[in-house]
């Protein structure tokens, strides 16, 4: 945090004579004013300042660039691609080691512009940067690095570029998890249409694999009237479907960000996810709702009635499995059995026979054995993924997991494969289970192959390409599907 004193470093012509507010957002506000002036001024000098955003990892993250795009072009810098932007920021994933090669590469390649262009700055954020021995390595070997923030202080990236800017050589600033979470508003969204929202933020499961209760701290639900407030802002900006975004979206309302918070539900203790779900399917100009993700060992049948009950919930749940071994799930700290999880995939296909199911598999778990696999591959077969995403087991510093005897990666490599053969060949399968079916669609973008096509989604995710005009873009359309096309259909407007 910086003092009023400290501001009169900065150019006459850029200083706002005003002291600095305290409070959020009203203070990065203030930034935003400051950094708008450095950008006018050098827009006077012909110079137009550029940004772009890489975003690595899961949909939180691509939310998170969404609303940092918006706070960068706030500011008045304009999207430009990463090898021509004059402020590169990447929002960094952590949850495999590749991940984070992914980020060293972009940074070796950008280091040479860097000496090239002594204006040039580089800003990193996200997952990776909570864990302190990256950061001392990024500081250590990529002392080039601008800005360095985290996940707890996403909303103060104005003041980390005034910083970085006209006060300090490197803004570096990487915070514990808040008691209050700072929304920041006006994102920049891929699709008009469609948008994120987190409704709770880290995760207190501690599967023994997974460095993200760590990096993204305990469990802090938002409290309903902020989540459903930001939707019907959403729905009055143009957008139609809505995602509800959480770690463990299955416990929302378990934990909230302070006791107050707690207290305020305490007179409705019955409110959790179901009922959040009902209530944003309420709100005005909201046509679809999807959630993510689901934890087996959380999901309550009153939400899969929920969802049979309302039309504008997706037809979809994303329930990752992991193993499908009971001995290895446990050593996971999962909290269910293979039997109790193909319990549940019986209980929600007999009320929702249609529903997509997809999941998450990870293979080389620490001990893992053949025997292991194969009940792998029997809840594959058994629970007809419509997609599974599959990982090879990745160690992560500080978490049991990595401690455990390993692996041999060859042996793992080999069950990799074996499994995604089992995963494609189940989803080929499934895939074409609705030729023939009317079903909606919400219209993306024309399709950049087939001309005078427009592409669309359905409700389960899986794409459409129909013959249709543009004025159909952002719009649910009701499209007989034609022809399955292993992972997509082709469609006819009805
Ligand atoms: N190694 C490999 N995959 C992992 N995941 C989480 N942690 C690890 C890890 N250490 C996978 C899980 C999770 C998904 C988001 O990433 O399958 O569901
Ligand atoms: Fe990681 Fe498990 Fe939490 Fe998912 S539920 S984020 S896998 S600790």
């Amino acid at each position: 945090m910086i003092n009023e004193q400290i501001i009169s470093n900065i150019p006459d012509a850029y200083r706002i004579d005003e002291p600095i507010p305290t409070e959020e957002p009203m203070r990065q506000d203030f930034f935003i004013s400051l950094c708008q002036n450095y950008i006018r001024a050098n827009r006077e000098k012909g110079k137009i300042l550029t940004y772009a955003i890489v975003t690595f990892g899961c949909q939180m993250n691509v939310y998170d660039s969404e609303r940092l795009k918006g706070v960068l072009e706030r500011i008045g810098y304009q999207e430009a691609p990463e090898k021509e932007a004059d402020l590169v920021i990447f929002n960094t994933c952590t949850v495999r080691e590749n991940a984070n090669q992914r980020l060293y590469g972009h940074l070796g390649q950008l280091k040479p512009l860097k000496k090239a262009n002594p204006d040039f700055m580089i800003g990193i954020c996200g997952c990776m940067m909570q864990q302190p021995e990256i950061v001392e390595k990024i500081q250590k070997s990529y002392s080039f690095v601008d800005i360095l923030f985290g996940t707890f202080n996403l909303h103060r990236l104005p003041e980390l570029i005034y910083l970085r800017l006209f006060e300090e050589k490197h803004a570096i600033e990487v915070l514990p998890a808040p008691k209050e979470h700072v929304e920041i508003k006006g994102a920049k969204r891929k699709y008009p249409f469609k948008s994120g929202v987190n409704i709770m933020y880290g995760c207190n499961n501690f599967c023994t694999y997974c460095i993200v209760p760590y990096v993204r701290g305990r469990e802090r639900s938002r409290i309903p009237e902020d989540i459903l407030r930001n939707v019907k802002e959403l729905a009055e900006d143009g957008v139609k479907e809505i995602m509800l975004l959480g770690q463990n979206v299955n416990s929302y309302g378990v934990n909230f960000y302070t006791d107050e918070e707690s207290r305020i539900l305490q007179d409705n203790p019955e409110y959790g996810f179901p009922e959040l779900l009902e209530d944003v399917c309420r709100i005005p100009g909201i046509d679809r709702v999807r959630f993510m993700t689901s934890h087996p060992k959380d999901l309550s049948m009153k939400l899969v009635e929920v969802i049979a009950g309302n039309p504008k919930i997706c037809r979809h749940i994303h329930l990752p499995v992991q193993s499908g071994s009971s001995r290895l799930l446990k050593a996971m700290n999962r909290h269910y059995t293979k039997e109790d999880y193909l319990g549940l995939v019986d209980r929600i296909r007999e009320i929702l026979p249609d529903i997509s199911l997809t999941t998450d598999i990870m293979i080389g778990f620490p001990g893992e054995t053949e025997e292991d696999i194969q009940d792998t591959i029997d809840v594959i077969r058994y629970a007809g993924y419509d997609q599974a995403f599959t990982f090879i087991y990745s160690p992560r510093t500080g978490t049991p997991a990595a401690a455990m005897e390993q692996t041999d990666p060859g042996l793992v490599n080999q069950r990799f494969q074996r499994v995604l053969d089992v995963v494609n060949e189940v989803a080929h399968r499934r895939s074409g289970r609705f030729e023939g079916a009317v079903d909606e669609v919400l219209v993306e973008e024309e399709n950049a192959q087939l001309k005078s096509y427009l592409t669309g989604r359905l409700g389960n995710n899986i794409l459409v390409h129909f013959p249709g005009d543009p004025s159909l873009i952002g719009s649910l359309v009701k499209v007989r599907l034609t022809e399955a096309k292993g992972f997509y259909y082709i469609g006819e407007q009805i």
